[in-house]
C-alpha cells in the first residue's frame, strides 16, 4: 500500500503521525511511505531519519495526498485538507465528528474511508489510542501543578515535596482512571501527600494496593470533597462519565472554601471538565484565576510536548496502521474487531451510530 504522512497544519501541532521506526516497519512490509518534508520537526525527526527509515520525501501536503492510498495522521482534518481527500482513501486519525457538523459533512462529501483513533475499542472497552494521551496529560498535570503553585505565577507559594523539617505539599486527584492514577503517581514521587477519589471501588482498590502509604483513598461524594479542598494545594480532575459531560465535583460556591492561591487542572476539560468554573483555555494562555484560585485547564496538554506524546501515540496506532496496510481496510476490520469499531464513515456513509444521534441525523447524508 502506499502510505502517506502529511504534516500536521492545525494551530500549534507538533506531533506527527509516524515516527521513522514506524516508517522502518511498514516499508519492512513492502509498502511505500511519503512523508512531506518537515513533518515531523516539531517532534524532533528530521527528512533524513525519515529517508533513513526508508521514506520518500515530498514538497508539498497536495502531494502526499494525492498519491496515497492511506493517510496516517494525528489531529482531524481542517478546512484546507477536506478537498485533499480523495474518494476511497483511508484517513487513519482522531477525528471527534460528534463535536463536528462542518467535519463530518466534508468526510461524507470527499467519500473517504474514516477511521478514528478515538473509537477503536478493545474487548474489556477501553480506548487503546486515547490512553496514551490521557497518560501523558496526568503526568503533565502534576508538572504543570507544581509550577502554577510558584507565588511569582500566583499560586500558594508551595513545595510540592515540601524539605526536611517542613511538611510535603497536599495533592487532591478526582479519578483514579488513566490520568488520575499517573497523576498520583508523579505527585507521589514528587514526596507530596496524595488523596486520591473515585467512585469505583475497584479503582480505589487497585490504588490503594500499587502506590505508597502517602497515597490514601477515600470514595468520591460531596462531603469529602468539600472536607478535603480546604486544605490541598493542587487538585486535578481526571474524572470521566464515557460519552457524557463530566460531572461538576467542584462548584463555584466551593472555591471561596479553598485557601487563596490554591491550583487547579481541569484534565477533564476536553467533556465540560469537573469544576463549574472550568472553560477551555490554551498553552499560550493556560491559566485564569476565579476567587483567587488558579485555574489550568488547556484542552490539549499532550500538544505540549510533542516529543513524548509522538511516540508515545504512533506506539499504539502502528500496529493498527500495518494492518490496515497489509490487508486493506475491509479484510483489516473484518478480522481486527477493536479496528472495526474505529470505522466512521464510509464512502460518504456514517456507519458509526453515535454520529448521527450527535446532531440528530436519522439516515446518513449521501
Ligand atoms: N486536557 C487534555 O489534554 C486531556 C488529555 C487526555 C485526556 N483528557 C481527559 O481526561 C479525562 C479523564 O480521562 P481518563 O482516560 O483518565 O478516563 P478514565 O475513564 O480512565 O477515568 C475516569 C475515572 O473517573 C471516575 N469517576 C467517574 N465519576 C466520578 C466521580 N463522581 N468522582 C470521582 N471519580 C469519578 C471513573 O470511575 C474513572 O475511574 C477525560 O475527560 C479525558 O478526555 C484530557
Amino acid at each position: 500500500m502506499i502510505v502517506g504522512i502529511p504534516k500536521e497544519i492545525k494551530n500549534n501541532e507538533s506531533r506527527v503521525g509516524m515516527t521513522p521506526a514506524g516508517v522502518f516497519e511498514l516499508v519492512k512490509n513492502n509498502h511505500k511511505v511519503y512523508v512531506q518534508s518537515d513533518a515531523g520537526e516539531g517532534s524532533g525527526f528530521y527528512n533524513q531519519d525519515y529517508q533513513k527509515a526508508g521514506a520518500v520525501i515530498l514538497d508539498t501536503i497536495g502531494q502526499v495526498y494525492a498519491i496515497s492510498e492511506m493517510i496516517v495522521k494525528v489531529k482531524e482534518p481542517i478546512e484546507e485538507e477536506y478537498n485533499l481527500i480523495q474518494k476511497g482513501q483511508i484517513v487513519f486519525t482522531y477525528f471527534h465528528f460528534a463535536s463536528s457538523e462542518a467535519l463530518t459533512k466534508a468526510m461524507i462529501k470527499q467519500k473517504g474511508i474514516c477511521i478514528a483513533y478515538e473509537t477503536v475499542e478493545d474487548e474489556e472497552g477501553t480506548l487503546p489510542l486515547l490512553t496514551p494521551m490521557s497518560e501523558v496529560a496526568g503526568r503533565m498535570a502534576i508538572q504543570q501543578g507544581a509550577r502554577y503553585l510558584e507565588k511569582p505565577v500566583k499560586g500558594r507559594g508551595v513545595l510540592l515535596g515540601g524539605v526536611p523539617g517542613v511538611a510535603p505539599g497536599r495533592v487532591l486527584v478526582l479519578g483514579a482512571g488513566v490520568v488520575g492514577i499517573q497523576a498520583a503517581k508523579m505527585a507521589a514521587g514528587l514526596g507530596a501527600h496524595v488523596t486520591v477519589l473515585d467512585i469505583n471501588m475497584k479503582r480505589l482498590r487497585y490504588v490503594n494496593d500499587v502506590m505508597p502509604p502517602h497515597v490514601v483513598t477515600e470514595f468520591s461524594n460531596e462531603f469529602n470533597i468539600r472536607k478535603h479542598i480546604k486544605n490541598h494545594d493542587l487538585i486535578i480532575g481526571g474524572v470521566l462519565l464515557k460519552g457524557a459531560k463530566a460531572p461538576n465535583l467542584i462548584t463555584r460556591d466551593m472555591l471561596k472554601e479553598m485557601r487563596p492561591g490554591t491550583v487547579i487542572v481541569d484534565v477533564a476539560v476536553d467533556q465540560g471538565g469537573c469544576v463549574e468554573t472550568t472553560r477551555p483555555t490554551t498553552h499560550e494562555d493556560p491559566i485564569y484565576i476565579i476567587d483567587d484560585v488558579v485555574h489550568y485547564s488547556v484542552a490539549n496538554m499532550p500538544g505540549a510536548v510533542p516529543c513524548t506524546s509522538t511516540i508515545a501515540l504512533t506506539n499504539v496506532t502502528l500496529p493498527y496502521a500495518l494492518k490496515l496496510a497489509n490487508l486493506g481496510w475491509e479484510a483489516a476490520c473484518e478480522k481486527d474487531a477493536s479496528l472495526k469499531k474505529g470505522l466512521n464513515i464510509v464512502e460518504g456513509e456514517i456507519v458509526y451510530q453515535e454520529i448521527k444521534e450527535a446532531f440528530g441525523w436519522e439516515e446518513a447524508i449521501v
